[in-house]
């Protein structure tokens, strides 16, 4: 069995000293840094977009794994991957043309995902499970930090890994929202491979400590 990813939400940084979390996370047990844009169209909230990517990305070490909550991401594919994308994820339901979004990103070179919200059933990525290097089930309803994880996301998990071993690819299952150390365990005993966390790891008295507790759960089932 793989080991799983740690990808802390830089959402939750500390924005006023964002090149010292970011420091932070180098240093520590995290594999990617998950970066959260928002347009406060398709979701209710603004946050950053690729200027602030690109000067994040000179100092950092790690993945860039950039979930767009942006309508219509098919414009501004290019210049996430030009700020420094790794990862790209756009939402199924942000994309009428979702075969043609995924082509986009791959032709870049870089790694394509697609994410579903909490009211979308797994089955929607059935025609698509095979062209994507990663599907983020979202467990709560994007937007926000700091939110519950809707228990409901569990079965949903299960019914994406067996979607992925159905078509024998092999899909990164990401989970997004309210994952902390209270629930990682469950959460990858369900088949996720990607945990994103956002308050769990910042508001955390210890953030590099927490990181490494999350990285390091399941390591004596696995050893
Ligand atoms: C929510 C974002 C998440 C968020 C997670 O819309 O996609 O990545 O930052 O934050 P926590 O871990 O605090 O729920
Ligand atoms: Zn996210």
């Amino acid at each position: 069995m793989k080991k799983h990813l740690i990808a802390p939400s830089l959402l939750a940084a500390d924005f006023m000293n964002l090149e010292r979390d970011i420091k932070m996370i180098n240093e520590s047990d995290a594999d990617w840094f998950h970066l959260d844009v928002m347009d406060g169209q398709f979701v209710p909230n603004i946050s950053f977009g690729m200027d602030i990517i690109k000067q994040m990305k000179a100092v950092s070490t790690k993945t860039f794994d950039v979930h767009l909550m942006i309508e219509r991401p098919e414009q501004f594919i290019d210049a996430f991957w030009q700020a420094g994308a790794d990862i790209i994820t756009v939402h199924y339901e942000a994309c009428p043309h979702l075969h043609r979004v995924i082509q986009m990103i791959k032709d870049t070179g870089i790694k394509a995902g697609v994410a579903i919200n909490p009211a979308t059933p797994v089955s929607v990525l059935e025609d698509v499970i095979e062209d994507i290097d990663l599907a983020l089930i979202m467990s709560v309803n994007p937007g926000f930090g700091g939110q519950k994880f809707i228990f409901r996301s569990l079965a949903k998990i299960r019914q994406l890994k067996e979607l992925i071993n159905k078509y024998q690819t092999s899909t990164l299952i990401e989970v997004d929202g309210g994952v902390g150390l209270q629930n990682a365990e469950r959460v990858l005993n369900a088949g996720a491979n990607v945990l994103v966390a956002g308050s769990a790891v910042f508001k955390s008295e210890n953030p590099k400590e927490t990181i490494s507790r999350m990285k390091s759960l399941g390591t004596l089932k696995w050893a």
